[in-house]
């Protein structure tokens, strides 16, 4: 009889792209798969290890699993497997019946065959210096947007950073591949696509860069939106952003992590660049594209920062005044170099407090930035025919990323319309269509 799999996932937008990776090549290889977790036979938590102590969470999960369906066979994907390898299988208490790592995943079947044959736990947790999956075409869920990997991997080593050691040495995908995968997904109705990666402006595929991967998706015919995520400073030509002005159906719009704003911790995370030379792209972006919506990630309390260092961070965010930016507490990770090298000494309390200051002064600058586009126009793709608050409401997002909620007319999904905005908050704008 088939078998039916869940799968749970956790963390960033790679894993929900690899959680449709691995639906596809199980759906090919004779199993089902299920949105109902009490019916299925087997369930697999894809999991991810970046920021959070994943451990406990996962722990738990298996046992109420188990406690729930003492005969479901249980899996764990993701960062996890390739951090734990088989000491997830021996933990004593813990039944997990399989391990599978982020380049492991067309093993599966054969995992799942010899699980079913003999009982016995099974794993792979390699790490390839090729694999891409560019020969498997991910289940997407319906929608406007379609996720595209490009490359996997990374190569940076910042010192906070576990995704090296999980997910391994980047590679990139042809060229050629993806935009015959790009024209297929405009075939399907996708309107726009995002270009994934950990590390996404480091694509290079023989003699073909990121600028020249970007110019040719955009290049297909039927694409109206390109976005990408996430990059890194150091991999910025001024080529790419001439290149995304130019275009009409690139994105203005770059995440561009900063992570800190002190050149004494920006070194000790390994990040390449200093305060003065991220502030200096900043100019050159905007010298060529004033319209240009940036974001950022930032890191508190990274070990030994202190508040003079994160004042520098501070001063960074109100020069720049990003659009948005998701701000973490640092958190050690195993295996990283940070973790190995500088005890983690930043008290909670002083990570909690700098995190809050830092969260009031960018929310007071999205609100502001927000407030400054009412009364424009804003050209907006329709995603959802509802919003959190109501039915008679729709949302979809500007070029720049804005969210925009609108009343109920006679939209579909995918469309794009012209509004007026009316109002703003520091996440969403209100408009009403011309
Ligand atoms: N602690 C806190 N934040 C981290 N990030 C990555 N590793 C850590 C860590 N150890 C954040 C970075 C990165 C984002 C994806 O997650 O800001 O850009
Ligand atoms: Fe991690 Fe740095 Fe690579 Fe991003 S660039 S995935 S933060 S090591």
């Amino acid at each position: 009889m088939t078998k039916k799999v869940f799968i749970e996932t956790y963390g960033c937008q790679m894993n929900v792209y690899d959680s449709e990776l691995v639906k596809s090549i199980l759906t090919d290889n004779k199993f089902a798969i299920t949105p109902i977790e009490d019916q299925a036979d087997i369930v697999m938590l894809n999991t991810c290890s970046v920021r959070d102590n994943a451990n406990r969470k996962i722990y738990n999960r298996v046992h109420e699993i188990k406690q729930k369906k003492a005969d479901s066979l249980i899996g764990i994907l993701g960062c996890m497997a390739t951090n734990f390898k088989t000491d997830l299988l021996d933990k004593k208490g813990l039944k997990i019946d399989f391990i599978a790592g982020p380049d492991s995943y067309k093993t599966l079947p054969t995992l799942l065959s010899s699980l079913l044959k003999t009982g016995e736990k099974q794993y792979d947790v390699t790490l390839s210096e090729f694999e891409t999956y560019s020969d498997i075409s991910p289940s997407r869920k319906d929608g406007i947007n379609a996720w595209i990997a490009i490359m996997r991997g990374c190569n940076n080593f910042c010192t906070f950073c576990v995704v090296p050691y999980t997910r391994g040495r980047e590679r990139s995908r042809d060229p050629f591949n993806i935009v015959e995968e790009v024209k297929q997904l405009v075939k399907e109705g996708y309107k726009q696509v995002t270009l994934l990666g950990q590390n996404v402006n480091s694509y290079k595929s023989d003699d073909y860069d990121f600028t020249d991967l970007v110019k040719m998706v955009s290049d297909v015919e039927g694409i109206e939106r390109i976005r990408y995520t996430s990059p890194h400073p150091k991999d910025y030509p001024e080529k790419l952003i001439k290149l995304m002005t130019e275009r009409d159906n690139i994105c203005n719009q770059i995440h561009m992590p900063l992570q800190a704003g002190n050149d004494r911790i920006l070194h000790k995370m390994n990040r390449t660049y200093t305060k003065q030379e991220f502030l200096d792209l900043v100019k050159q972006i905007r010298s060529i594209n004033p319209k240009m919506a940036l974001s950022t990630d930032i890191i508190l309390g990274f070990p030994t920062e202190t508040e003079e260092e994160f004042q520098d961070t501070i001063d960074v965010v109100k020069q720049v005044e990003f659009d948005s930016a998701f701000i973490f507490k640092y958190s050690e990770r195993p295996n990283t170099r940070a973790a190995m090298k500088f005890p983690d000494d930043v008290s909670e309390e002083t990570k909690k407090d700098r995190i809050i200051r830092l969260n009031d002064i960018q929310n007071e600058i999205s609100l502001k930035k927000n407030e400054a586009l009412i009364g424009s126009t804003q050209e907006v793709l329709i995603e959802e025919l509802k919003t959190k608050k109501s039915e008679n409401e729709i949302q979809g997002r500007t070029d720049c990323n804005r969210i925009v909620i609108l009343d109920k007319n006679d939209e579909k999904i995918g469309d794009k319309v012209f509004c007026k905005i009316i109002g703003a908050s520091r996440n969403v704008l209100k408009g009403i269509v011309r």
